[in-house]
């Protein structure tokens, strides 16, 4: 299990330069198309398959523990529909649909990569350090050590 967490740890911190490198772009006005079709890009090819991986191959791991779990889902789930929400309205923007706002649009994409980033924290304040735990051998016993 410590692989594992390593490993996605590696993954937050990768992504997290990634949007800590976007975000004033993003935050730039006019804001450019370019800023947003590479937030989107990040959410579908990075970020979504990341928080797919924990569901599937570490959260499974914690058993019937699933308390600590229940915010880290929350937040995958508010992560998911923010990046499917920036895909329409992005989509609907490049298509030149009437009353698409890339002003709104802009604030979408910036509230979703913070989003992020505090999951980020969260996630490795509240599950990893328990998958660290419960990874851990248990302590020799006094019969044991004898
Ligand atoms: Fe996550
Ligand atoms: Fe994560």
């Amino acid at each position: 299990m410590q692989d594992m967490i390593d490993r996605l740890k590696g993954e937050h911190e990768d992504i997290a330069g990634a949007i800590r490198a976007l975000l004033p772009r993003v935050g730039r006005r006019p804001v450019s198309r370019l800023a947003l079709e590479d937030t989107l890009r990040l959410l579908d090819t990075r970020v979504a398959p990341h928080e797919r991986d924990e569901e599937e191959k570490l959260f499974p791991r914690f058993g019937a523990a699933t308390d600590p779990l229940e915010p880290v889902l929350e937040a995958h789930a508010a992560i998911e529909e923010g990046r499917k929400a920036l895909r329409d309205a992005l989509a609907d923007w490049l298509a030149g649909a009437a009353g698409a706002d890339p002003e709104a649009l802009a604030c979408r994409a910036e509230e979703v990569l913070h989003q992020v980033l505090e999951h980020f924290q969260a996630e490795e304040r509240q599950v990893f350090t328990l998958a660290r735990v419960e990874a851990a051998p248990a302590p020799a016993t006094k019969a044991a050590r004898a």
